[in-house]
């Protein structure tokens, strides 16, 4: 079972993108133990559009998490792209989340001083890139999403798909080889979330990885393959291309 489901995740190099091995993320409050991951093995392949879905508290988060190296097991170990990063450092964590992912969240998460162009601009700021090409690549990201006419707009002066849309600009904004959106259509009428879904698309289907966490079927629709946690464990697995 287990190697069927990473063979279903490797790329045509074989190697996953992520990939991760009877991982286990436990959280300690105090003398109770909570398993939010109970043993997980998953391997994501370079260019994938995959959602993962399963009810709430099934640990889809903890998982992105991992994923998105925000944080590190507690046990199991955790490939990025062929190199183990389950001890790493926080600043070499860091390093590699500031350059290769980008993060989609449930509520947008925009700095509110800053402007839609200023909050796409940001990570980039982090990254040293010089001033005249972080602000032009900002308006192209925002253009892109539609939004060439809201530059100077701040996140409460623009609605709840146009901000997720300037969260999406922001994720691509230091060219991310993954894109991870944790529940990205949870506040939005459905309308607004069938547009940032299209716009997920679109950016698979210029090469990046994108990876869904949703407990929305609709939703989950739009990606490739599609994978069921239930209380910590990957119950559903590979299940292969059907659109
Ligand atoms: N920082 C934390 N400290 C302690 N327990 C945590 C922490 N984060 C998550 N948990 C617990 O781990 C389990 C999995 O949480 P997680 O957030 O991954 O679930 P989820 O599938 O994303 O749920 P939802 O659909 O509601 O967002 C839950 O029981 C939760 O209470
Ligand atoms: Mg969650």
């Amino acid at each position: 079972m287990n190697s069927l489901r990473l063979a279903a995740g490797a790329g045509p190099s074989g190697r996953a993108l992520i990939e991760l091995r009877e991982v286990w993320k436990t959280y300690r409050m105090g003398k109770v133990e909570v398993h939010a991951l109970r043993g997980v093995s998953l391997a994501v392949a370079e260019h994938e559009f995959l959602a993962v879905m399963g009810p709430s508290g099934s640990g889809k988060s903890t998982l992105m998490h991992l994923m998105g190296c925000l944080d590190l097991p507690t046990r199991g170990t955790i490939l990025f792209d062929g190199a183990d990063i389950s001890s790493l450092k926080g600043s070499e964590l860091a390093e590699i989340r500031g350059r290769q992912i980008g993060f989609v969240f449930q509520t947008f998460n925009l700095v509110h001083t800053l402007t839609a162009l200023e909050n796409v601009e940001l990570p980039m700021i982090f990254q040293g890139a010089p001033r005249a090409s972080r602000r032009a690549r900002a308006v192209e990201l925002l253009e892109r999403v539609g939004l060439s006419d809201r530059l100077q707009h701040r996140p409460n002066e623009l609605s709840g798909g146009e901000q997720q849309r300037v969260a999406i600009a922001r994720a691509l904004a230091n060219d991310p080889k993954i894109v991870l959106c944790d529940e990205p259509t949870g506040n939005l009428d459905s309308a607004a979330g069938m547009r940032v879904l299209e716009s997920l698309r679109d950016l698979n289907e210029e090469g990046r990885t994108v990876i869904l966490v949703t407990h929305d079927a609709e939703a989950a629709g739009y990606a490739r393959r599609r994978v069921q946690m239930r209380d910590g464990r990957m119950v559903e697995a590979a299940e292969e291309a059907l659109r």
